[in-house]
């Protein structure tokens, strides 16, 4: 046993010109706790992004603006790492080993391809978007990480990244760590403020369901007041029956920390506008100094590029050593200077 805490390791696709809600409480608070207790590397995956059709400037301004969001809500650059993965080649490099060990009727069985696929048009999709897994897998095993915390929709794409490092090791020797998933839960079930039987969610949401976090605060206050709830007028938690009342619930109760029981008592007699309106100020008390701090740090480009730097260096320092070991183990011949490791 070490006595080096466990290895955390996330990224999220720079795919939107802003974070919502349910990104925010479902992941990135959790990153932001894992700090504590985890050696923690958090990613831009710029790479990924490619996938699909993107400007060349959004790509850009999105991969700054994810990073400067994760530094916004408390991912600490210190303690962990903050980088593009296209910073790190070996995410590249490694992807290709991979890619050479994954078969292909394996590779066709991943659902969120054949989702991803079938909404661009089949024959538009792209060769990246078909072995978008692999990199994942290589985003992952570079670090040795113990624990990836993800969505449910990433759940098959661990298991193959698991499936993988098995065959891996099996056939080469041991090289990986086989990762645990940690799925992110609950909180993250955040729902559409207008439809409030569906996620909060990118693509699903219409407009005035889904709070962005870096909107002007004046529009996401009016989104949160003019939330779905029913026909009813008690103010009770009730997911079948009230889901709108019962999202407004949680959201109260994730932003105040009372429990829902709580809150329920507290607001015996009162109006439905009055929960609308305690949910827009206890959320606003978050988004508003959240947004601020990210608009700052967008103003400090250069300073923001250098922490991407920094955290690339950081993180190629484990990447290198693992993908050294990896061209050892398949026999690729080491460059000279690289140096592998055993953790
Ligand atoms: N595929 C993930 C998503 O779309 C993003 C991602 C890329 C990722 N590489 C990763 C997540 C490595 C965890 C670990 O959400």
């Amino acid at each position: 046993m070490t006595a080096m805490p466990a290895r955390v390791l996330s990224l999220t696709q720079p795919t939107a010109d802003s974070l919502h809600l349910g990104n925010y409480l479902g992941a990135l608070r959790q990153w932001v706790a894992l700090q504590d207790d985890y050696e923690t590397f958090y990613g831009v995956a710029d790479l990924h992004a490619l996938t699909v059709e993107v400007e060349p400037q959004q790509l850009t301004e999105r991969t700054l603006r994810s990073a400067a969001q994760f530094v916004a809500a408390g991912v600490d650059p210190v303690r962990s790492p903050v980088f593009a993965q296209s910073h790190v080649g070996e995410h590249a490099q490694l992807a290709w080993v991979l890619s050479c060990l994954t078969g292909f009727g394996q590779a066709s069985r991943m659902t969120q391809f054949k989702d991803k696929s079938a909404r661009v048009g089949a024959d538009k999709a792209n060769v990246g978007l078909f072995t978008y897994p692999i990199l994942m897998a290589a985003d992952i095993l570079l670090y040795q990480a113990e624990r990836v915390p993800v969505g449910e929709d990433q759940r098959q794409h661990l298991e193959l990244t698991r499936d993988l490092a098995q065959r891996f090791n099996h056939r080469f020797g041991e090289v990986f760590t086989v990762p645990e998933p940690h799925i992110v839960s609950s909180v993250g079930k955040i729902m559409d403020l207008q439809d409030p039987t569906s996620k909060m969610s990118k693509t699903s949401s219409s407009p005035n369901g889904i709070i962005e976090l870096l909107d002007e605060p004046k529009a996401n206050i009016k989104k949160f007041r003019s939330a779905v709830t029913d026909s009813d007028t008690v103010i009770a938690y009730d997911e079948e029956n009230k889901p709108g009342v019962s999202n407004l619930l949680n959201l109260l109760s994730v932003f105040t920390g009372r429990s829902v029981e709580q809150l329920v008592t507290d607001f015996e007699g009162k109006m439905y506008g009055h929960l609308k309106v305690a949910v827009a100020d206890a959320a606003m008390e978050v988004i508003a100094p959240f947004r601020q701090r990210t608009l700052e740090l967008m103003e400090e480009r250069t300073e923001l590029e250098a922490l991407l730097l920094a955290g690339a260096e950081r993180a190629r320092a484990v990447a290198a050593k693992t993908l050294a070991d990896v061209y050892d183990a398949v026999g690729l011949v080491r460059p000279a200077g690289a140096a592998g490791t055993a953790r």
